[in-house]
């Protein structure tokens, strides 16, 4: 049996990765709900906010489902004694160093994985004794490794430094990326962008439309002087990349970027001033779709591109 799907107890090996302002309870329950694992993103919430979209998930779906926590998370101990108090049973931890919690959320019964974009890190999240990996390449939406290691490099060369159940992620949004990730070593995949785009995640429709509307090379790894974030086209993208061409300092950088720029982009749909978070990805796709709709499509496009390949070369 797939060791992600028995890990989580799960159908699918297909995780909806942790998204601010995108995955509250609708989404996550959705996707657990079709067989994959949903995650509740708590970087976008307050503590007692993520209580309420644990419980209210819990009402949505019997099935698993778990909490991605960012580690530099402000307020990362009220937070992680809520998950442990609400019974919360998978843990998904990123940004961060894998040991700081690992420990603490085992001894809760907690199952940890932990996201990562080099194999150095892959090799600490196996000292901290985490359950599984997620390794995400320089393709994803959201904050991003530095070295910009592609999701095709990646992989193979976390799967050489560890034993431990891996999840890949960045620029995975069909079935036929699923097949490709798991030829790389893969034993299952997280999925951001596109279940961003769909019609449960709480993201704003005017972020929506932008990203279903968005063609190849839209999207740049900009703000690497404070957290390399991949943006979607628009005013901000725009002013970012001025001031790192003019060599801004970290400083200026930190003004330009100010607070609340993710929430005011992605949640409230203010296309001139917010921050758009999006995935190379997200160029394929054009028209927001049910996760009932997206999950189906993965699942019968991983099968026929198992079919198509399974002839080798050709005759
Ligand atoms: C809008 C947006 C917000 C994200 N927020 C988080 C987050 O809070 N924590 C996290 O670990 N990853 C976050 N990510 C990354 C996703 O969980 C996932 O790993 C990534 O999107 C996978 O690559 P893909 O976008 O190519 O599918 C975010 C991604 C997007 C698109």
């Amino acid at each position: 049996m797939n060791r992600i799907c028995q890990l989580f107890n799960i159908k699918y090996p297909i995780i909806q990765g942790g998204m601010v302002w995108c995955s509250g309870w609708r989404l996550a329950s959705a996707v657990s709900n079709a067989g994959g694992l949903g995650l509740l993103g708590a970087g976008s919430m307050h503590p007692e906010v993520l209580r309420e979209h644990i419980i209210k998930c819990k009402q949505a779906t019997d099935k698993p489902f778990g909490v991605n926590v960012p580690l530099m998370y402000p307020e990362i101990e009220t937070i992680m004694h809520i998950i442990a108090e609400e019974g919360v049973k998978i843990v998904f931890t990123s940004a961060g160093n894998p040991k700081t919690w690992t420990n603490y959320l085992k001894e809760q019964g907690i199952t940890v994985a932990h996201v990562v974009s080099s194999s150095k890190f892959a090799a600490k999240c196996e000292e901290a004794g985490v359950d599984a990996i997620v390794a995400e390449g320089f393709e994803a939406g959201g904050h991003n490794g530095r070295e910009e290691t592609t999701t095709l490099c990646l992989i193979p060369a976390v799967r050489r430094a560890t034993t431990l159940p891996l999840i890949a992620a960045g620029g995975i949004g069909t079935g036929e990326a699923i097949a490709a990730v798991q030829a790389l070593g893969a034993e299952g995949v997280q999925i951001g962008s596109r279940f961003a785009l769909t019609k449960e995640s709480s993201a704003h429709d005017n972020f929506k439309q932008l990203c279903l509307s968005l063609d190849e090379g839209d999207t740049k790894l900009l703000l690497k002087k404070l957290s390399p974030t991949r943006l979607a086209k628009g005013d901000f993208k725009q002013a970012v990349e001025e001031a790192e061409a003019r060599g801004a300092s970290v400083e200026e950088m930190r003004e330009l970027l100010g607070r609340g720029r993710a929430k005011k982009g992605i949640f409230e749909g203010n296309l001139q001033e917010g921050e758009l978070e999006i995935g190379q990805i997200a160029s394929l796709f054009h028209e927001s779709q049910s996760v009932e709709e997206v999950m189906q499509d993965l699942v019968s496009s991983y099968q026929s591109a198992l079919k198509n390949i399974s002839s080798g070369w050709g005759e």
